[in-house]
């Protein structure tokens, strides 16, 4: 059994009901889940929890206003966490072209440089194709969980 910690970035509340809907499914297999819809930098320091970021992306390929504190402070403080493993399960919309899923690459290289260990492909959920993220994020999370 693991102990995870989902980051949420969500700015109409899709990526958090998602994160919400997986933090539940986990939970019923009996992981112990803490789902963080304002984290900060200190949420994941001070215990070594397995990380899963589930967000959306906004603007033009940039972190939802709700995680961007925790990302900024990443990218300035990164505290070093060698082999921590982490997932990604990130919400975009195809129709915005280059910037499609930009805050689930940005989340991605902030967490490589503090040398975590990416765990699976990230999980991209286009709006464009899928009206209900949770389904989708919920069963990649089940394949993720295994492989922690
Ligand atoms: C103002 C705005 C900007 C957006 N910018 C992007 C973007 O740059 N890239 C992308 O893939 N999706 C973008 N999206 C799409 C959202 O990420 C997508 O609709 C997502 O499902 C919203 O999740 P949320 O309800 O958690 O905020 C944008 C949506 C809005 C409303």
């Amino acid at each position: 059994m693991a102990a995870i910690r989902i980051l949420v970035g969500s700015v109409y509340g899709g990526a958090l009901l998602t994160a919400r809907k997986v933090g539940e499914e986990l939970e019923a297999n009996g992981h112990q889940v803490r789902v963080l819809e304002d984290p900060q930098l200190q949420d994941i320091t001070d215990n070594n929890d397995a990380l899963l970021v589930c967000t959306s992306t906004t603007g033009q390929g940039e972190v939802p206003p709700n995680l961007l504190p925790f990302y900024i402070d990443l990218r300035d403080q990164l505290p070093q966490q060698p082999g921590r493993p982490f997932g990604i399960i990130v919400l975009g919309d195809s129709s915005y072209g280059d910037t499609f899923c930009g805050a689930g690459a940005l989340m991605e290289e902030a967490l490589y440089e503090t040398c975590a260990r990416k765990v699976g492909e990230s999980l991209k959920i286009d709006a464009l194709e899928t009206l209900e993220p949770e389904a989708e994020a919920v069963i990649w999370a089940k394949n993720w969980i295994n492989r922690i």
